[in-house]
């Protein structure tokens, strides 16, 4: 049996373990990468190549015109989800579905992806946390964020 002093010693030993991890996990740890093969590289592929048929890639003209002209066009997707039809760079289209995963991630978490996307285009963007926030109250339809998608290329 554990004297109490065990017992005691055992605590401070975890709460010291605890403030040890604190200390070492860095202050902005959404990792866009590494979410990204978490949540999205199961249909987009790693890289954001795409699949034909199943995800658009996400290295394309679009997102590269998003990063330069509405950046929020990439986290609105990502929280609404989108389906429809949407032509590609390769002249072919995709008519499918993706859920709004978003809701399952934190503004912290989405602007990390968001950045991480946009620097797959070759852009440097960072988005602060507090736009994603502000986007959450005002769902966008599937129609919606196509006429945003198609007012992005000339
Ligand atoms: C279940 C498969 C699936 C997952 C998981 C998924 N997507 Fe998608 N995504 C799609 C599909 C399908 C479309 C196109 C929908 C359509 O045809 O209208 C799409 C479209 C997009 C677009 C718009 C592309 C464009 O050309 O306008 C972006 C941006 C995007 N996804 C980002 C993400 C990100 C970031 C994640 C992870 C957080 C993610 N997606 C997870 C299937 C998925």
């Amino acid at each position: 049996m554990m004297s109490r002093g065990a017992v005691s010693r055992t605590v401070a030993g975890s709460a010291a373990f605890l403030v040890s991890m604190l200390a070492t996990a860095p202050a902005h740890a959404a990792d866009g990468a590494a979410l990204f093969s978490a949540n999205c590289a199961a249909c987009h592929q790693p890289g954001g190549v795409g699949s034909a048929g199943l995800a658009p890639p996400l290295v394309s003209r679009h997102i590269a015109a998003a990063a330069a002209k509405n950046q929020l066009y990439v986290p609105l997707v990502i929280l609404n989800g989108l389906s429809g039809q949407l032509a590609l760079d390769d002249g072919t289209s995709i008519a499918s579905l993706m859920p709004p995963i978003g809701l399952y991630l934190s503004d912290e978490e989405l602007a990390a992806l968001v950045g991480y996307i946009f620097a797959l285009n070759g852009a440097e963007v960072a988005l602060d946390p507090k736009t994603i926030s502000d986007l959450r109250p005002k769902p966008h339809g599937a129609k919606e964020l196509r006429a945003v998608r198609e007012s992005l290329l000339p």
